[in-house]
C-alpha cells in the first residue's frame, strides 16, 4: 500500500451549526466587553432584531437572556474556574475566546442544560465566531470543566475562608475581592449575612410596579394581572410585584404613564421624605437629580394629593427630557428643568421638602446590573465624592429652615452614605447650613430590620428590594 493511500482520508469539511441564540448571546457579550455597553440597553435591539427575522420565539428570547445576564453575574467564578483548566494567564486568552469559554462554563455549571449539549453548542459557536483552530481549544477547556459541577469547582479554586476570607466569598459569590469587603463594612455581622447578601446580588430581581397615587391603584394593577401574575408589594402601599415573565410595556396602566417600574426601595424613599414631619407650610418640593424621573414621578403624585408642587431639576438636558415624560400626565402642578444643583438657579430657602437621589457608584443595584461590578473601581468612588457632598451642601440651602431634606443613594458603600452625610453635617469640605437628622425609620412603617437609625439601609436579602440607603436631615438654622 503506498503511503498515500494508508493515510486516513480527511475528514469532509463539514460548515458549522449556526445557533441564533448562543451567537446573539456572544455578540452581547462582545459589546459588553468591547465597548463597555450596558447588558441591559445592548440586548433588547438584539432580541428585537432576532424576533423581527424570525429567528426567535419567546422562549430563545428567554434563553438568551439568560446566558447573558448569568454569564456577567458568575463571570468572577467561571474566570478562576477556567484559569485553573488552563497553562497560562487568563489576560494572554483574547476576549472573544474567554467569552466562549465563559458562556460554556455557564450553561455547564449555572443551566440545566445536559453536558453534551452545553458542550457541542459551545463548540459549535467558537467554530463560527473564533474559526475551527480556537475552536478545538474551547473544546478542550470545556471538557475538563464538564468533569465536575460547580461546588467541586468552587471549592478546588476559591481559597479556604479561613486562610482569606474576602478572597474566598469573592470566587464563591462571583464579586470583585473590593466590593465585597465594601459591603461587608456597611453591612457588618457575620459570615451569614455576607453571604446572603452577595447570592441576593446574583439573583434575577423581581420586577415590581408603582401604582402612582391619584392616578391608579394597586387594586386596579392587580385585577388586571390577576392573582397569578401579580401580588401586593412587600412594604409600600403602592407597589406591585409581577410573576417571572410578566410584561409591564403589556399594561395599559403602565403604557398610559399612570403606573412605572419602580424597586420598592426607590418607592419607599420617595415616600418617607413625603411624610416626613414638618411645622408650617408644605407647598414646594424640589427633586435635585431627577433623571430618569422614578422617584420624580411618585413625588409629584403624592404632592399632588397635598395641594404641593414639584420642581423636578435634572443637569443632562436627555435626562431631563425622561424626567418630563415619567411626569406627564402628573396630578397637580409641576416644572421640569436642566440645571446643575451644585450651581442651582433656584432661591435659597424656597422649597419645603428636597430629595437629592445623588449619583453614586450603585453597588446597591449589582442585581440590575450585571456587568457594573466588574467595571466599577474603587477610584470611581473619589470621584463621586466632592459632587455628593456639594448636591447635598446645595440641598440644604435650598430648603428652608424647619425643611427637610432626603439624601439618597443606590449604593450602601459607607463612603457614600453615612461619611457623606456626617461631612456635611460637620461642615467639613464646605460651609452648610445647620442641620440634624431625623429618624426616617418611623417613616418606613412595617420594614423590619433598618438598622440602628437615624438614617436607613434597606438590602436586597432583607427586604427583597435594592440596597437603597436614605438620611432625612432637617434645616435648623
Ligand atoms: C441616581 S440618579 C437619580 C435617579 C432618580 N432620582 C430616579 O429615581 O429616577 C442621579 C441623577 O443625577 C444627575 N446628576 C449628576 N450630576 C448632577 C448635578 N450636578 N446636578 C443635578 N443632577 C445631576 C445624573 O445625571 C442622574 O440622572
Amino acid at each position: 500500500m503506498s503511503e498515500q493511500s494508508r493515510r486516513r482520508p480527511p475528514k469532509p469539511h463539514r460548515r458549522p451549526k449556526k445557533d441564533p441564540v448562543r451567537i446573539l448571546a456572544f455578540e452581547a457579550l462582545r459589546a459588553v466587553d468591547e465597548r463597555d455597553a450596558y447588558a441591559n440597553l445592548v440586548l433588547p435591539p438584539l432580541l428585537k432584531k432576532a424576533r423581527d427575522k424570525g429567528d426567535f420565539d419567546t422562549r430563545d428570547a428567554a434563553l438568551a437572556t439568560e446566558l447573558v445576564y448569568g454569564t456577567l453575574r458568575r463571570q468572577g467564578t467561571y474566570d478562576a474556574i477556567i484559569a485553573a483548566c488552563i497553562d497560562r494567564p487568563l489576560r494572554e486568552v483574547d476576549p472573544p475566546v474567554l467569552d466562549v469559554l465563559a458562556l460554556g462554563a455557564h450553561q455547564l455549571l449555572g443551566t440545566r442544560i445536559p453536558t453534551h449539549a452545553a458542550v457541542s453548542a459551545s463548540v459549535e459557536l467558537a467554530r463560527v465566531v473564533l474559526g475551527d483552530g480556537r475552536a478545538k481549544f474551547v473544546n478542550a477547556v470545556l471538557r475538563k470543566i464538564s468533569q465536575d459541577d460547580l461546588d467541586t469547582w468552587v471549592e478546588r479554586v476559591a481559597p479556604p475562608y479561613d486562610e482569606d476570607a474576602e478572597d474566598h466569598l469573592a470566587v464563591v459569590h462571583s464579586h470583585p475581592r473590593w466590593v465585597v469587603s465594601a459591603l461587608w463594612d456597611s453591612l457588618g455581622g457575620g459570615r451569614a449575612g455576607i453571604e446572603d447578601l452577595l447570592e441576593a446580588d446574583n439573583e434575577r430581581p423581581e420586577v415590581t410596579l408603582v401604582a402612582r397615587p391619584g392616578r391608579a391603584t394597586t387594586g386596579e394593577l392587580l385585577d388586571v394581572l390577576g392573582e397569578d401574575s401579580a401580588l401586593p408589594g412587600r412594604w409600600s402601599p403602592y407597589a406591585v410585584r409581577l410573576a417571572e415573565g410578566g410584561e409591564p410595556g403589556a399594561i395599559a396602566a403602565v403604557r398610559e404613564g399612570r403606573a412605572g417600574v419602580q424597586d420598592e426601595g426607590s418607592q419607599l424613599v420617595a415616600i418617607a421624605l413625603a411624610n416626613a414631619p414638618l411645622d408650617g407650610s408644605d407647598e414646594r418640593w424640589l427633586d435635585g437629580c431627577a433623571g430618569p424621573g422614578g422617584k420624580a414621578a411618585l413625588l409629584g403624585a403624592l404632592a399632588a394629593g397635598r395641594g404641593a408642587t414639584l420642581l423636578a431639576s435634572e443637569k443632562q438636558p436627555h435626562r431631563a427630557r425622561l424626567v418630563d415624560r415619567a411626569l406627564t400626565g402628573n396630578p397637580g402642578p409641576y416644572q421640569v428643568i436642566a440645571a446643575d444643583g451644585t450651581r442651582p438657579p433656584w432661591r435659597p430657602g424656597s422649597f419645603d421638602r428636597v430629595l437629592v437621589d445623588v449619583p453614586c457608584s450603585g453597588l446597591g443595584a449589582l442585581r440590575r446590573r450585571p456587568e457594573a461590578r466588574w467595571r466599577r473601581r474603587p477610584e470611581d468612588l473619589e470621584g463621586f465624592a466632592p459632587l455628593q457632598r456639594n448636591l447635598l451642601r446645595e440641598a440644604l440651602r435650598a430648603v428652608r429652615v424647619g425643611g427637610v431634606v432626603g439624601y439618597a443613594t443606590c449604593s450602601p458603600h459607607l463612603a457614600e452614605t453615612r461619611v457623606v452625610v456626617d461631612d456635611v453635617l460637620r461642615g467639613r469640605g464646605g460651609p452648610a447650613p445647620e442641620a440634624e437628622l431625623v429618624d426616617a425609620r418611623p417613616l418606613m412603617p412595617g420594614v423590619p430590620a433598618l438598622g440602628d437609625g437615624p438614617d436607613v439601609q434597606l438590602w436586597p436579602h432583607v427586604h427583597g428590594t435594592d440596597a437603597m440607603y436614605l438620611a432625612l436631615l432637617r434645616r435648623t438654622a
